[in-house]
């Protein structure tokens, strides 16, 4: 493997002095690691060097027809100030699935992990210490041919930046209300929904940013076809447990196999919970939570951990799941999850990885 190059910045930034007060995804560390592909030489180039704009054409593939694909992971510090990866493997492999879809070029993995591990060995004590923190992680792949022929580019730029974080929702573990979208959808079987390509984050953007206004923190997405059955959630997976099952819709192309939805599975399966994967309707939805059969309902992803959903809106009528508040399940999945992220916990899977 081609050995990091590193550049070395001449000032730094100021740590963020109130970690209470971070705001998910808007300031940025030092440094950031960046490698190129050409058909020429393939991925290369590693280097880590100051964090600053990039430099593109006007006429750049990405800005026109959208070959940009993202992931999200993060670092966090475990109680011996050790800094830990969650399963950050799977990121990377995921990556290269999406960019096969977009019709990029699949991702070196091994560069990929090795340049985030030594990003993160330089920008360690970014890594908020305060619990519920960590530092978000962003690799980002884009098209790099200047060039207005709808065709795949020939060369592509990768990099990583990294955010100190704390809670993705303002409300934290308290349930955030959940706006059940049955006019537009986010991504249709055969498309592109089931990759972390930027084009799925602006098809959700207009009926999130209606929701918001509504006073709903996130949308629920429908089917494209029927807009009957439960999708996911604009940046997280869904959860619920009905007759003390746990169940989530099964992954056929339009919804993203999510990590932490994976996880969320085994450790349920560990704990002795039945876990289903099938279609479930809308109707069934609030049928369940009307008549109690939903004792839970919540998100899950990188930036979200667990979220519990305390109410759905659906077609002007709204209803409560668990009258509010957040569920024993949900809370005893949080707490085992976060143990493992943070080294807390033995991590029988394996998922855990000590830098
Ligand atoms: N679904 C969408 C649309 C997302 O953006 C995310 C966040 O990454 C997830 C689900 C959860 O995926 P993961 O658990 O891998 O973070
Ligand atoms: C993540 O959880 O990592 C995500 O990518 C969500 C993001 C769209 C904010």
């Amino acid at each position: 493997m081609e050995k990091i190059k590193i550049i070395r910045a001449t000032a730094l930034k100021e740590k963020p002095k109130d970690e209470s007060a971070l705001v998910f995804g808007k300031s940025f560390t030092d440094y950031m690691f960046t490698m190129e592909f050409s058909s020429a030489k393939g991925w290369h180039s590693p280097t880590i060097k100051p964090y600053a704009p990039l430099s593109i054409d006007p006429a750049n593939l990405t800005l026109h027809y959208g070959q940009s694909l993202f992931e999200g992971m993060k670092a966090y510090r475990d109680a011996e100030g050790g800094v830990r990866l969650f399963r950050p493997a799977d990121n990377f492999a995921r990556m290269s699935i999406g960019a096969q879809r977009l019709a990029m070029v699949p991702l070196d993995e091994e560069m990929a992990l090795a340049g985030l591990k030594a990003l993160l060995e330089i920008e360690k004590d970014w890594i908020p210490r305060s619990p519920g923190t960590s530092l978000y992680i962003r690799p980002t792949m884009m098209a790099m041919d200047a060039f207005l022929g709808v065709h795949a580019s020939d060369s592509y730029l990768f990099f990583i930046i990294l955010s100190p974080v704390a809670a993705y929702y303002k409300e934290g573990l308290k349930p955030v209300k959940i706006y059940v979208e049955d006019e537009y959808v986010r991504a249709a079987r055969g498309g592109i929904g089931y990759t972390k390509a930027a084009a799925n984050y602006v098809a959700s953007m207009l009926a999130g940013s209606q929701a918001e206004k509504r006073g709903y923190s996130q949308v629920l997405w429908l089917d494209a076809v029927e807009r009957k059955y439960i999708e996911e959630v604009g940046a997280m997976n869904i959860f619920f447990v009905i007759g003390g099952k746990l169940v989530t819709p099964p992954l056929r192309g339009s919804i993203l196999a999510g990590i932490t939805r994976n996880s969320v599975i085994q450790l349920a399966k560990a704990k002795g919970l039945e876990v289903e994967e099938r279609p479930i309707s809308i109707d069934e939805v609030f049928e369940a939570a009307q008549s109690g059969a939903m004792s839970e309902a919540f998100g899950s992803g990188t930036a979200a951990v667990i979220s519990p959903v305390g109410h759905f809106s659906w077609k002007g009528e709204e209803v409560a799941v668990n009258g509010g508040k957040m569920g024993k399940i949900a809370q005893d999945l949080y707490d085992s999850l976060t143990a493992i992220q943070y080294g807390r916990a033995a991590d029988p899977f394996g998922w855990s990885i000590k830098l």
